[in-house]
């Protein structure tokens, strides 16, 4: 192409790639944009974003039309007259100070409007979530239903969700893209949030992220959220209010609605290769006995972090609460899926799986970076499939 067809291709092309970089955002093929939005508080902010880029537009188009025929019309031509010279002229400085200020007013009232209307107090009969961050994990307990959870947030269609947000450790930030949020949750400080996902969104499922750096593992500080018909909801938090099966046996009986997995949208599903390194014998997995694994649970230590309700050895509130760690989909802050090999290897060596993990390393002979040695006593090979066979009970 020479180059007086590429100049004059030029507009066209730029024209080109504007419209692809904006229809690049907010298509159902990017599940974690921002812009599909699902939620009051979602479409309320996105009809403000709408209104500022409208006007935006507008004040760019005509400030550069008028600056490309100011350029032309009056440039300097050859044997042309002098420049007039002027000083001011009142009715132009009073139009350009008068349009930008309603321009501003138009701006100004609906966010205020939206302001007042996202930090008001949530409407009666919410549904209140308490969500408390770990580094690097989520813990969300319902505390009118009695359920402490991890990871993994089920909320029932058309049904204000009103959301607590407090962390115990360093501030971070609480963000389902397509819902709602980007708020911190600051230390010593509680936040507050609310939004109602729409009633079509039964069966839905999405991600959520950690929005403010918080660390080593901050990137791995996600969670899911499931929206969910509110009898399915009301099935769940009725399961997940009970206990755990102790002692362990096989018969766990109704384990309430889960969300199925064959329902998983692809995007919500962990692809987290395991490192390398981290060798666990897949084998025995098969005969694992969870009687022997429930002890294990005392002798890897694991009672010194964590509730299994039900279980009068667990009672521990520091790690997450594993009363129902069987219906969850993913594991370490939802990074990893939740199966039984991947459970084996994460006991084994949490801190190889997910950097910075605050777990203890429990595989015996396993490095473990806190003691900068490797672990003397913990569980072989046989005593974590022991007990991954009794957390896979735990439904
Ligand atoms: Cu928690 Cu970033």
């Amino acid at each position: 192409m020479s180059m007086l067809r590429l100049r004059q291709a030029a507009p066209a092309l730029l024209l080109a790639v504007c419209l692809l970089a904006i229809t690049a955002c907010g298509g159902t093929e990017y599940p974690n944009s921002t812009f599909n939005h699902h939620t009051d508080f979602n479409t309320s902010i996105d009809a403000l974003w709408d209104r500022l880029l409208f006007w935006g537009t507008v004040v760019f188009v005509v400030v550069e039309l008028a600056l490309l025929v100011t350029i032309i019309r009056y440039r300097k031509r050859p044997g042309g007259p002098a420049a007039k010279q002027i000083h001011g002229n009142a009715a132009l400085e009073i139009t350009w100070t008068a349009i930008p200020a309603v321009i501003l007013v138009l701006i100004a009232i609906p966010t205020v409007k939206t302001i007042f209307e996202t930090q008001a107090p949530a409407p009666a009969g919410a549904l209140k979530v308490e969500v408390i961050g770990h580094q690097w994990w989520w813990e969300f307990r319902y505390p009118e239903l009695g359920i402490t959870t991890a990871n993994e947030l089920y909320l029932p269609v058309g049904r204000t969700a009103s959301f607590e947000l407090k962390t115990v450790d360093v501030i971070h930030s609480f963000w389902i893209p397509q819902m709602g949020g980007k708020r911190d949750l600051i230390t010593n400080k509680t936040n507050f949030l609310w939004f109602t996902p729409n009633a079509d969104l039964a069966s839905s499922a999405w991600n959520g992220f950690c929005t403010e750096y918080c660390g080593t593992s901050h990137a791995n500080m996600r969670f899911r959220v499931f929206t969910v018909q509110p009898d399915e909801f009301a099935s769940w938090a009725a399961h997940q209010a009970k206990p755990a099966v102790y002692p362990a046996t096989d018969s766990v009986g109704s384990t309430g609605y889960v969300f199925p997995a064959e329902m998983l949208p692809e995007h919500t599903v962990p692809k987290t290769p395991i490192p390398a390194g981290l060798e666990f014998d897949d084998s025995l997995l098969e005969g694992g006995d969870p009687v022997a694994g429930m002890t294990n649970l005392m002798i890897g230590g694991c009672i010194g972090c964590h509730t299994i309700d039900g279980n009068p050895m667990a009672q521990s509130p520091i790690g997450p609460n594993l009363t129902h760690i069987a219906s969850r989909h993913t594991l370490a802050g939802g990074l990893f899926p939740n199966d039984a090999p991947t459970l084996a290897r994460w006991l084994k060596n949490a801190k190889k799986m997910k950097p910075g993990a605050l777990m203890n390393v429990v595989g015996r002979g396993e490095y473990e970076p806190l003691i900068k040695a490797n672990v003397d006593g913990g569980l072989d090979d046989k005593q974590i499939a022991d007990l991954v066979a009794y957390l896979r009970l735990l439904k």
